[in-house]
């Protein structure tokens, strides 16, 4: 399977084995022979794109505070990885430069998810657009970018026209979201697996839009959205979905 086109793609790098949106799940999502993977990224009170799910800090870091009210210099001194499991302490919060680099060399593709709620959708859909600009390899594939937002993939549309796009859906689908799949010139739509119905698969598939399920560890569900037409799936434990 070529790069380009994702069979599996680790979700938050690797999360059920190391902790999620950091460079050592990258690393160790490398090693179980991933391809892929998808990370999220929310924006810090200087405008750095930084690697992480939550808006606040807390779940993964201890620090009960806003990403957004901290500068990027004092987000990088928070311990990312011991929530996980004290092994993993030396795990801090990467910059999105940081993880395009690791990802470089560790030879996986990129999957950046523009959070909804970063709370400054054009600033970070355009630092994104920047910083990929910047920092990834020239004559490689581009990075997947992709959100539940529409307003940040529209934005990140107008920065560039070349990069790929994927809109993502959760509990029910966006109003109107073959238009603006056209009108964004988007890649793929990425579902949760409850909205991944054949009517859905089928239309996207009509639209030349391929097709990811997020996030399933099941071997069984995994093999059963496979038959269906699922193009790719998001896992965390991605070394077995594999084998599906
Ligand atoms: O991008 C797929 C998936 O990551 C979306 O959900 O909440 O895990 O970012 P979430
Ligand atoms: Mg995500």
């Amino acid at each position: 399977m070529a790069a380009s086109q994702p069979s599996v793609i680790g979700h938050r790098g690797c999360a059920a084995h190391a902790p999620e949106n950091t460079l050592g799940g990258f690393g160790r999502a490398a090693e179980l022979g991933c391809d892929w993977v998808e990370f999220d990224i929310q924006i810090s009170r200087d405008g750095v794109p930084v690697v992480m799910h939550d808006a606040n800090l807390e779940r993964t870091t201890g620090l009960d505070m806003p990403v957004r009210f901290l500068v990027a210099r004092r987000i990088a001194e928070l311990d990312a990885g011991s929530w996980f499991g004290p092994e993993w302490r030396d795990e801090r919060v990467p910059t999105l430069a940081q993880a395009l680099d690791a990802c470089a060399v560790l030879g996986l593709m990129p999957n950046v998810e523009v959070k909804y709620d970063c709370g400054a959708l054009r600033r970070c859909a355009r630092a994104v657009a920047a910083v990929i600009a910047q920092r990834w390899p020239a004559g490689r594939d581009r990075p997947l970018v992709s959100s539940f937002s529409l307003r940040a993939l529209y934005w990140s549309r107008l920065a560039g026209p070349e990069q790929p796009l994927a809109l993502l859906m959760w509990q029910k689908p966006v109003k109107f979201w073959g238009l603006h799949a056209r009108l964004l010139s988007c890649r793929a739509i990425h579902v949760d697996a409850s909205l991944a119905s054949q009517a859905l698969l089928d239309k996207a598939h009509r639209r030349g839009l391929k097709v990811g399920v997020y996030t399933v560890n099941d071997g069984a569900l995994a093999a059963e959205l496979r038959e269906r037409g699922v193009d790719y799936i998001f896992s965390d434990k991605p070394e077995e979905m594999a084998a599906t």
